[in-house]
């Protein structure tokens, strides 16, 4: 199973991507975790990505085609993959064409305001990359591993706005685009996260 989550930062896109899969048992690929992990290790990628990342613009396409390329490749995509926040504009996408298949696109829909609440909330463990938030979860030390919790520099809200403008100019015509070719499902991704799973599970059954 190949398949892209879709939708505007703080959708859920990374929480749904490590529900699905863990219950699926294929690769989870998040862009945005990999840049902080080359940013955290302070490699030329990290510091090439840093002023994009922090600023909420896009990381050029070729840097990412080049990371992608090379991840698809590792013994755990065999089985398949699920992309979390990948592709980010038609030119990412149609580069993915030409080295992937995809069997089903997921747009998480979600109104403004829960954005806003979801992002307000959101806590990064700094060891093993988990994510919190403060309305489950008021601790300071991550749960799995004990380290402790930081929030996102890109998470400040004139960061955030920046980061919702760039998606609709420059992601959310990938709605489009996957609509076209016939792979586009749209989930409401309001409610719990469980509530949310549920949806994503019943779309999923048929593709296993
Ligand atoms: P990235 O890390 O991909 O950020 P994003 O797309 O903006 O998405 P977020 O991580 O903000 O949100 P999410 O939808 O994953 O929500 P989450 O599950 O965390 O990218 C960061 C940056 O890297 C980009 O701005 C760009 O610079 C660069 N980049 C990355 N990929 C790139 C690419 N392909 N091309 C170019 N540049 C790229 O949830 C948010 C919070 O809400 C959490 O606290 C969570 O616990 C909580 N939550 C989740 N679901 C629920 C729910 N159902 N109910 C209540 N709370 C919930």
């Amino acid at each position: 199973m190949k398949l892209i989550f879709l939708g505007p930062p703080g959708a859920g896109k990374g929480t749904q991507a490590e529900l699905t899969s863990q219950r699926f048992g294929v690769a989870h690929i998040s862009t945005g975790d990999m840049l902080r992990a080359e940013m955290r290790e302070g490699t030329k990628l990290g510091l090439e990505a840093k002023a994009y990342v922090e600023r909420g613009e896009l990381v050029p396409d070729d840097v990412i085609m080049g990371m992608i390329a090379e991840r698809i490749l590792k013994a755990d995509c065999a089985g398949g993959y699920l992309f979390d926040g990948f592709p980010r504009t038609i030119a990412q996408a149609e580069a993915l064409s030409k080295i992937s298949d995809i069997d089903i696109v997921i747009n998480l829909e979600v109104p403004p305001e829960v954005i806003v609440r979801r992002i307000g909330g959101r806590r990064m463990c700094a060891g093993c990359g988990a994510c919190f938030h403060t309305s489950t979860f008021d601790g300071d030390f991550c749960d799995k591993c004990g380290a402790a919790l930081y929030t996102r520099d890109d998470d400040k809200p004139e960061t955030v706005a920046n980061r919702i403008e760039v998606y609709e100019r420059k992601t959310k015509p990938l709605v489009e685009f996957y609509q076209k070719l016939g792979l586009l499902r749209t989930v409401d991704a309001s409610g719990s996260p469980q509530s949310v799973q549920e949806r994503i599970d019943a779309l999923l059954g048929d593709i296993r």
